[in-house]
């Protein structure tokens, strides 16, 4: 039985490559790091190889421009596609994602029947949704990365305001990792504490709209692309997870049915996740407004969804035909 983990990246771009150093110098697999673009990953792949030494990794990395290289990879994650410019919302790259998303998956079925797939190009719910239907794959193997960077936002802005270790704090988003994510006051607190008896009203008002514009401030900042230290480190947890079983509480974007009154559509929940993926969708005891609010973003992930359904012209992209 082959022990060593493989991990294939599909887009060896920002995020695909950060997500590659970090599972390389951990150790906790080998890398397959795929791209379009030729000779790209197999430099990057070679710097990161050259590295591993330094950090006493014995991780092997790869990179290439065959799908064959990715056979039988025990972890997918999908970082292929364009990323926003200042302007543009995470909607805005909907129908040129779900081209390069539709491709991906079918190599990715092809090729990788047992794999895990953790989609994280963006709009990620939709992209999600096209990446388990297309794949075909059961349910819980197929998951978005996007509300534990939204949760890493909202820890990081928490921390800061009460002057206390990021590390002390814990904090739940939920919904489409979209301008509609839901950041959950009352399920965050500082080491069991509730931020809702640490900080204002008006300050807790403040932290769940700079989550909101988490994305957004960081693409107006860097001009070029959008963010990819923390989605790297969100990916890693994911993996982490994934590889090592550890039965992990964390909020990812999973298929709902019936969850949370809601059916057929993927959104952001507190799963547990491990070796087989997607566990088991841990149902909060939402209050009235954070129900609504979770609706309500769950709403603009349908929204999206049909849109992608909806033009004669995207026929290509639909995913319910
Ligand atoms: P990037 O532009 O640096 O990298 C994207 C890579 O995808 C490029 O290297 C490109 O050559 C490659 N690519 C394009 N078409 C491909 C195809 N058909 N097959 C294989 N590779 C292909 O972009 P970055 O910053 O790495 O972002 C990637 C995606 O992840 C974007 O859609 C971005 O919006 C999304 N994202 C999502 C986050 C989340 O929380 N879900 C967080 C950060 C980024
Ligand atoms: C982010 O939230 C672009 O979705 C990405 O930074």
């Amino acid at each position: 039985m082959d022990i060593r983990k493989k991990v294939s990246i599909i887009g060896a771009g920002n995020v695909g490559a950060s997500a590659a150093q970090l599972i390389a110098f951990h150790g906790i697999a080998d890398v397959v790091l795929f791209d379009v673009v030729a000779g790209m990953p197999q430099g990057k792949a070679l710097d990161l190889s050259e590295a591993c030494p330094l950090w006493n990794s014995s991780s092997e990395v790869l990179g290439t421009n065959d799908y064959a290289d990715i056979k039988d990879s025990d972890i997918v994650v999908i970082t292929a596609g364009i990323a926003r410019k200042p302007g543009m919302s995470r909607d805005d790259l909907l129908n040129t994602n779900a081209s390069v998303v539709r491709d991906v998956s079918k190599e990715v079925s092809r090729y990788c029947p047992e794999a895990a797939v953790i989609v994280v190009t963006n709009p990620m719910d939709v992209m999600a949704q096209l990446a388990w239907q297309t794949t075909a794959f059961p349910a819980e193997k197929v998951l978005g990365m996007g509300a534990i960077l939204d949760s890493a936002r909202f820890r990081t802005f928490v921390a800061r305001a009460c002057g206390v270790s990021p590390a002390s704090v814990s904090a739940m988003t939920m919904g489409g990792h979209g301008d509609q994510m839901v950041p959950l006051p009352r399920f965050s607190t500082v080491n069991g504490i509730s931020v809702t008896d640490l900080l204002s009203e008006d300050a807790i008002n403040a932290i769940v709209e700079r989550t909101r514009n988490g994305g957004a401030e960081i693409v107006s900042l860097l001009k070029t692309g959008s963010a990819f230290y923390a989605p790297a480190a969100s990916i890693f947890e994911m993996v982490r997870a994934i590889i090592f079983d550890e039965k992990k509480l964390l909020p990812a974007t999973a298929y709902l049915d019936g969850q949370y009154g809601v059916k057929g559509t993927f959104a952001g929940v507190p799963v547990i996740l491990g070796a087989k993926g997607i566990g088991k969708i841990v149902e909060l005891k939402l209050n009235e407004e954070e129900k609504r609010a979770f609706l309500y973003s769950v709403d603009a992930v349908r929204n999206l969804v049909d849109r992608l359904n909806s033009p004669p012209e995207a026929a290509d992209f639909r995913i319910n035909p």
